[in-house]
């Protein structure tokens, strides 16, 4: 059943009526740009047509208990305002990993000052969880989009975005960057992203008529690894501090350029200088890019997207062997214009870019090759770029 259905009808279900409303906030795939958003560098995602889907009303008037159903988990939690202070349910068990998501939202909301009113709730997701697309960024944002339906406040997209990041950082404890919350709150169909994750500008750029976005996943999960993204996030700060004693104007890696970088790489401990040279370099590759983009010179775009994957593998450490093969096979493949990795790393998915005309045969190529030599069955589609947060 798709999600949208799934969470109407468990409502009704649940809960004895309809739904109030239904929205949905998608995932993300992210082009280029990678772990970069935390560097002030810049990003180019696109939002998916794989989403978390809600399905809401108020709470019964005067509880202030909001109930939520996760379908995908088969649970349901129970949470006040107070009782998401101490991260525990209403009945005092702490809250399941998943409710963290939806109560860190209501939490970064309630630290705005915004009203977050009672909510009976139920979600679904077609989004993999821990397949580099954002699920956790398409949960919060399609809360963010619920609590903004029953209230009286409106924030525009990119403010919902932040409020999302701030409940991950300070709430669920992962030290994530913007690009997440951004692309779900922020998508524009049939249109790629690009975020300066300093100033917050954004402006789109088209995917080009006869270029496939092509998503491979090599149904290898993530696990456990918030510890070595936040390490890695550490590592940048580390390059940074000492980078700026020598160059006093430096406040993030995007502020190094690859000369200045090259020339004292030499005063950082091993692990920091290939971590930082990533970024420095990473940053470097979406300022050649991006003008290609425009021009439409969709090959030497490509190109780079293939250094990129190189980089994240042996520099920034965050491929696994399953990602690798799944992107050798790709590039090796016709009408393969460029692959790599996306999202945080350490399973999930890689991002092709694909001419339209072959993408179906090059989708059922990969897939076989993959198969056969991980013996892993991968799950491979043609996405579309698909518009933000929104109600349905
Ligand atoms: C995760 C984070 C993002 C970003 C990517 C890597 O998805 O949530 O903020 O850092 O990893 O680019």
């Amino acid at each position: 059943m798709h999600p949208k259905d799934l969470v109407t009808s468990t409502f009704r279900q649940r809960f004895d009526k309809e739904p109030t409303f239904v929205a949905l906030a998608p995932g993300r795939v992210n082009i280029l740009g990678e772990h970069v958003d935390f560097n002030d560098g810049f990003v180019l995602p696109a939002a998916i047509d794989r989403a978390t889907y809600i399905a809401f009303a108020p709470a019964e008037s005067g509880s202030e208990h909001s109930t939520l159903v996760a379908v995908d988990f088969g649970e349901e939690a129970s949470f006040t305002l107070e009782s998401i202070a101490t991260k525990t349910n209403t009945d005092g068990a702490a809250l399941p990993e998943w409710a963290t998501y939806p109560a860190g939202v209501a939490w970064a909301l309630k630290e705005s000052s915004l009203t977050v009113p009672a909510i009976q709730a139920v979600f679904a997701s077609d989004v993999p969880r821990g397949a580099g697309l954002s699920s956790s960024a398409s949960v919060e944002m399609a809360f963010a989009i619920a609590w903004q339906t029953l209230s009286k406040w409106e924030l525009p997209p990119m403010q919902r975005a932040l409020l999302g990041q701030k409940a991950e950082n300070q709430y669920v404890g992962v030290n994530c960057g913007i690009m997440d919350q951004f692309a779900s709150a922020c998508g524009i169909s049939g249109k790629l992203l690009l975020l300066d994750c300093r100033s917050l500008e954004w402006q789109v750029l088209p995917v080009p008529e006869d270029v496939a976005i092509v998503i491979a996943d090599t149904c290898v999960r993530r696990k456990l690894t918030d510890g070595a993204y936040n390490q890695r996030r550490q590592a940048c700060e580390d390059a940074v501090k000492i980078l700026s004693q020598h160059l006093p104007s430096v406040k993030a890696l995007r502020d190094v350029s690859v000369d200045d970088f090259n020339r004292l790489s030499d005063q950082l401990p091993g692990v920091v200088e290939k971590r930082a040279r990533h970024v420095v370099e990473e940053i470097e590759r979406s300022r050649r890019a991006i003008p290609l983009l425009e021009q439409g010179n969709i090959r030497e775009f490509g190109q780079i997207m293939n250094e990129c994957h190189a980089s994240l593998r042996d520099l920034y450490e965050v491929s696994i062997p399953e990602l690798n093969v799944m992107v050798e096979i790709a590039q090796s493949l016709p009408g393969c214009l460029g692959a790599r990795l996306t999202g945080a790393g350490f399973g999930g998915c890689t991002a092709n870019l694909v001419e339209k005309s072959v993408a179906e045969a090059f989708a059922a190529e990969l897939a076989q090759q993959y198969e056969g030599k991980t013996s892993l069955k991968p799950e491979i589609y043609i996405c579309k770029a698909s518009d933000g947060a929104r109600l349905v």
